[in-house]
């Protein structure tokens, strides 16, 4: 069945099985495999090398099956009695990512669940963590335009009032300019300054200038958080590790494996700089064990964590890091190929030179209504897809190139069929 779900040749499922009502009496064995047919042929096929519209791709098998022996053990990373190798694993991969990303010795972090409750975690240490609770009304937020939008639900749960979160000006693919985020941290009156920097927007996979972010930031005394959700996999690249530049200088970062590193979700690391300030701002007694024992559960907003650290180590070692960084480095490759293809082609245009794995583009004529016709043709048969995106009030064709088996011939695929949509 397993095999199955990476056989899909087909972004979109052809039908909608039935799902009928629970039963009386149980089906056994022909209900569950009756359960598993209808899943895999009603699912979207993340494996399927012409999947490439968004940060969503097939984990690597040795991940799905260590995900499927960390719900049996089902060790739990609140405690040590309760997941004690799973919680040394979680400390050496930590360690040991935090280490390519270039974070010294003095970051801690932990696992979290998916990325905007990474950020939301980061956030929350940011504002004060489980002190300074009633000062939240001082605190304000300096976000870039491109900044995904679990940074303004963070901003709402955490109480920063509406009018003290500040969307920073900037360049065509919303980084922040930094005179601007200059500006606005000077006008501020705000007790605790928070900066957010993204490495790998949501959208067009930009990359902001962390350096630049990072020495702004220090001499305002606001507090640096990056959202490397996607981007945090340059940590393994070969040729672009220089994206990473200033990062140390952060007081937090978040990255999400499950984005590009092939593990299945929802998996999350979050770093807050510095020991003594991780402990001071995330951490609570959990009286349930008074074993004494350094709890991994003590830190982050969580109860009850899975084992996603095993998970992702699993895949490290069966495929290697230099393996990891081949393929990251391939992908970014691959957008690069695609924007040559789009810059020289007769309907379609690049809207931007990518960072990363992603490239936006339109039709050359910016005929919106085309664009939406062409997009509803996308994935059937096993015709590559793209999704469809908005930056700015204009519809954009979006690609996130992550699947393996992903090569030139379906990016080819893929302008063949929008030339033959839009004639
Ligand atoms: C830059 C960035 N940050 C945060 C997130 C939120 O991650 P999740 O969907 O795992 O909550 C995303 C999701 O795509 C993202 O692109």
């Amino acid at each position: 069945m397993i095999r199955r779900a990476y056989e899909a040749t087909q972004f979109s499922p052809a039908a909608q099985p039935d799902i009928g009502a629970i039963p009386d009496a149980g089906e056994g064995i022909e209900g569950l495999t009756e359960v598993f047919r209808c899943f895999l042929t009603g699912s979207a096929g993340l494996a399927s090398p012409g999947m490439m519209g968004h940060m969503d791709t097939a984990p690597h098998p040795a991940a799905a099956f260590t995900d499927a022996l960390v719900s049996a053990v089902n060790n739990n990373l609140l405690f040590r009695e309760l997941a004690p190798f799973a919680s040394r694993v979680e400390e050496m991969v930590i360690g040991d990512i935090g280490a390519r990303l270039g974070l010294s010795a003095e970051w801690a972090g932990t696992f979290a669940s998916g990325g905007s409750i990474a950020n939301l975690t980061a956030l929350f240490a940011a504002v004060g963590g489980f002190g300074d609770v009633d000062k939240r009304a001082q605190c304000a937020l300096f976000l870039p335009e491109c900044a995904h939008v679990s940074i303004r639900k963070s901003a709402a749960v955490l109480g920063i009032a509406a009018s003290q979160v500040h969307v920073v000006s900037g360049d065509a693919l919303g980084r922040a300019d930094l005179s601007s985020l200059r500006t606005a941290l000077r006008a501020s009156g705000a007790r605790r300054k928070v900066v957010v920097g993204i490495l790998g927007s949501t959208v067009h996979g930009a990359v902001e200038d962390i350096q630049g972010l990072a020495e702004i930031s220090r001499a305002h005394d606001a507090w640096l958080h990056v959202d490397a959700i996607h981007g945090g996999a340059l940590a393994f690249s070969h040729r672009h590790r220089e994206l990473l530049r200033g990062l140390d200088s952060a007081d937090s970062v978040a990255v999400g494996p499950q984005k590009w590193l092939y593990v299945p979700r929802v998996s999350s690391i979050v770093w807050v700089k510095d020991r003594d300030r991780f402990d001071r701002e995330l951490s609570v007694e959990l009286p349930y064990s008074a074993t004494g024992e350094a709890h991994r559960g003590r830190w982050g907003l969580q109860g009850s964590r899975r084992a996603d650290a095993v998970t992702l180590w699993a895949v490290l070692r069966y495929v290697g890091a230099r393996a990891v960084g081949d393929q990251v480095d391939r992908t970014i490759d691959l957008a690069g190929d695609f924007w040559r293809m789009l810059s020289s082609d007769r309907f379609l245009e690049p809207t931007h030179v990518p960072d990363l794995n992603l490239l936006c583009f339109r039709y050359r004529d910016n005929d919106e209504n085309a664009m939406r016709l062409a997009h509803q043709t996308l994935g059937a048969y096993g015709a590559p897809w793209v999704s469809l995106s908005r930056w700015r009030e204009q519809l954009i064709l979006r690609s996130v190139l992550l699947s393996p088996s992903t090569n030139e011939t379906h990016l080819a695929r893929l302008i063949e069929s929008l030339h033959r949509a839009s004639s």
